[in-house]
């Protein structure tokens, strides 16, 4: 089942493949799950969609990927057509495409430029050197996620995590504190709402197709 699972930031080592087999040692009626080392948030995913927890909390130390995250949730069809532009920029002959995005990325830490390289390097295999720029290598054999797969998973991916979802950024040590929680306001109400009218234009994605009953039977179950 993970495998039909939304997967929006295909980074290497992302733990989307071995979900069920982790999942099956995770316990149920969980109140807070935090995935502190978050990546392609594998994991949260798979929570979510088994019901596991009644919130969650996504955090990495790379702040880009926490803020990748948070515009994925709050604003999807906003990031989506944002990578499509990005996608779309480049042409077969345009070899330094890559390293232009890259240096801008590097200049300004930009979320949607990390999710193209993230997409486009060698092995979707993030790398940095010791002042934080991104140094990974274009893959010249392929052109990374087509824009509309990416549209559907980035839908996808709000819906489930939408109103369910806190994001952090930092170490583990920091973001993994209970504390934090209790202050936060959940809002319940509008995610439902977000999530009913966004439901309508995930045909396909079945796995994922919650209803607003659905998820308002997860929230409050
Ligand atoms: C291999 S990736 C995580 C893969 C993730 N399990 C998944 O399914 O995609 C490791 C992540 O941990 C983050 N990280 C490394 N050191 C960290 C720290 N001290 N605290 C929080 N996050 C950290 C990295 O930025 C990276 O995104």
């Amino acid at each position: 089942m993970s495998s039909r699972l939304p997967h929006p930031i295909p980074y290497q080592g992302s733990k989307r493949a071995l979900a069920p087999l982790i999942g099956a040692h995770v316990p149920r009626g969980i109140d807070v799950w935090f995935e502190p080392f978050a990546g392609s948030a594998a994991m949260t995913l798979w929570a979510i969609h088994n019901r596991v927890a009644r919130r969650y909390v996504i955090a990495d130390v790379l702040e880009p990927i926490a803020r990748l995250w948070q515009a994925i949730i709050d604003n999807p069809d906003a990031t989506a057509e944002r990578y499509r532009l990005v996608w779309v920029g480049q042409h077969d002959g345009d070899g330094d495409y890559f390293n232009r995005v890259r240096a801008r990325y590097n200049a300004s830490h930009d979320p949607v430029d990390l999710l193209y390289l993230i997409c486009r390097c060698v092995k979707n295999a993030v790398r940095f050197n010791a002042s934080g720029q991104f140094t990974q290598s274009v893959d010249r054999r392929r052109l990374g996620m087509q824009p509309d797969r990416m549209a559907t998973a980035i839908a996808a991916a709000a819906l489930l995590l939408k109103g369910l979802t806190e994001v952090r950024s930092g170490d583990w040590l920091a973001t993994t504190s209970i504390r934090r929680i209790s202050a936060r306001r959940w809002d319940a109400t509008s995610a439902i709402r977000a999530n009913s009218s966004r439901t309508r234009s995930l045909q396909g994605w079945k796995a994922c197709s919650y209803g607003a009953r659905d998820l308002h039977s997860r929230m409050t179950a």
